[in-house]
């Protein structure tokens, strides 16, 4: 099974299609394909970078792809919900069970209420997705309505993430619009996002930076 043909999979197209729409109606930012495919190109960059093989990058790029699925269900637990949603799919398929388990159990451990990285691929995927922060991922809404979370990521005007493989570090730049939300709410949303990317660093051997408008802060 290749990512390739993840990505044309009717069942996985539809799933996220419907996550997205639930987490739309419940107020949740852009859940689309755009997010699945971002995260899965990041966490594959990310190993690939720290000199991982093409295996386990196509591995990270199908767990990236696939990692919010859960949502269909339902936003709590949208992990294990997906991760079990992953096996029913990738069973039908010719991937071994060993490399099945490595993405449901990435899958199954990338939300931070009950998470955390276990392995390198999961420690790939959380990074990937707890760094994809932009203004863009922002519903089409009138400002007013904006609850927290909107303004957090409406606020972020620039954000790249930057990957040194002789320095093992990796390290998120963000450019925050403080007229938009303080650095109060900012921490209050993302610190524990941030604090679980600097652990999946860890696996990785390397170490995690966040830089907010020029200032070190973690
Ligand atoms: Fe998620
Ligand atoms: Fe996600």
């Amino acid at each position: 099974m290749k990512y390739s043909e993840i990505k044309r999979n009717k069942e996985i197209d539809e799933l996220i299609i419907r996550a997205d729409y639930n987490l739309g109606a419940i107020g949740y930012t852009d859940h689309s394909q755009i997010h699945a495919g971002l995260v899965a190109e990041r966490a594959a960059y990310i190993l690939e970078t720290f000199g991982y093989d093409k295996k386990q990058t196509e591995l990270v790029r199908i767990a990236g792809y696939m990692h919010d699925i859960g949502n269909a269900i339902n936003r709590n637990h949208h992990a294990e919900l997906g991760a079990i949603l992953a096996n029913d799919i990738l069973k039908k398929t010719d991937m071994s069970i060993t490399d099945r388990l490595l993405i449901v159990s990435a899958i199954g451990h990338h939300d931070e209420s009950t998470g955390g990285a276990t392995d390198v691929i999961s420690a790939a995927l959380i990074i990937a997705d707890k760094t994809d922060v932009r203004r863009d991922r922002v519903r089409e809404k009138p400002k007013a309505s904006f609850d927290v979370h909107d303004r957090v990521n409406f606020a972020v005007t620039n954000s790249k993430l930057k990957i040194n493989s002789e320095k093992r570090e990796i390290s998120l730049r963000l450019t925050v619009d403080e007229k938009i939300c303080s650095m109060y709410e900012y921490f209050d949303i993302f610190l524990g996002r941030m604090v679980m990317c600097r652990k999946a660093s860890e696996i990785l051997g390397a170490a995690f930076k966040l830089i907010v408008n020029g200032n070190k802060v973690l």
